[in-house]
């Protein structure tokens, strides 16, 4: 995880910290932390590992797991599972493809999924905030509501979607709430240390921290495939290449990824490639990978 860092470090300045939620332009790009978790709950970090962040897209993995646990299948009636091969919040395919988003970690996706796991516990960001808070271990675990606000000030395009999903009839609830909940578990500002905890599950096939069960086998090892393809935007091919992880990423810097049968790692390093991603938690991932067994392929 040292060398990880340094991998880091070294190339963290080529990025850019996400200005487009003014709320997160504050974050230093000389920022760095990383944790591993271990199925059995084994938990260890490197620098800032236990300095909470926004995490932002990550958030969308928790909302697709439990929508899939409480709702089942019938999410994949409103959303893909293709690659978009276009921006995160690109809004150029719903039109074509009548409503339906291609993936649930796009923003368009990831609205429907907030609708639907709004529908199907009352409240979306609680559900979220819930989980998270039980499988890390952390009760502060909250959503940052400067964050939140911020986003929901400057939220034009996310409202375009929203609006753009419900005239095609794929929203069930009103826009302004799905909006509220959607930024509110975007906003949840976690660290390495949470978010590394809080994924195990995916790499337990499917067992929460307490050993009940979330998820089938079948659904996690989906979810997983899902973010394999699509968890880091149209550059998951590139993730794929140099990592060979399922992995999620947030514009708080935050990468989440998942080694089945064996554990979580969790980087953050601010400052992102033009996709999104945060070019330190790449590569540092791509380091850890190269150096270790840990990897899919
Ligand atoms: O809706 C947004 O634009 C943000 N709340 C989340 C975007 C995001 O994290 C994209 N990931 N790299």
């Amino acid at each position: 995880m040292e060398r990880a860092r340094d991998a880091a470090l070294r190339v963290a300045t080529t990025g850019r910290v996400a200005d487009y939620i003014p709320a997160l332009a504050a974050a230093d790009p000389e920022a760095f932390g990383m944790a591993l978790a271990t199925t059995d709950g084994e938990v260890f970090g490197v620098g800032d590992w236990e300095q909470p962040f926004s995490i932002q897209s990550i958030s969308k993995l928790f909302t697709l797991a439990l929508t899939l646990a409480v709702g089942g299948e019938s999410i994949w009636k409103r959303v893909g599972r293709e690659p978009s091969g276009t921006p995160f919040n690109s809004l150029i395919q719903l039109e074509t493809e009548h409503g339906i988003p291609r993936n649930p970690f796009i923003n368009a996706g990831a609205i429907v999924v907030t609708d639907q796991l709004h529908s199907l516990t009352g409240d979306a960001r609680g559900a979220v905030r819930d989980f998270l808070r039980a499988e890390s271990g952390n009760p502060l675990l909250e959503t940052d509501s400067v964050v939140a606000a911020s986003e929901a000030d400057n939220g034009h395009r996310n409202a375009a979607l929203a609006h753009f999903l419900a005239s095609y009839g794929n929203l069930d609830n009103p826009v302004d709430t799905v909006l509220e909940h959607y930024y509110a578990h975007c906003a949840t500002a976690a660290s390495c240390r949470d978010l590394a905890l809080a994924g195990r599950f995916l790499a337990r096939h499917g067992l929460r921290a307490d050993a009940s069960r979330l998820l089938s086998r079948s659904d996690a090892k989906r979810i997983n495939a899902v973010l394999l393809t699509c968890g880091m935007y149209d550059a998951a091919g590139e993730f794929a290449f140099r990592v060979g992880l399922p992995g999620k990423s947030g514009v708080g810097g935050g990468i989440l990824a998942v080694v089945p049968g064996r554990g979580t790692l969790c980087v953050w390093s601010p400052a992102l490639d033009p996709a999104g991603n945060s070019v330190g938690g790449v590569a540092a991932l791509d380091a850890f990978t190269t150096a270790t067994d840990w990897s899919v392929f």
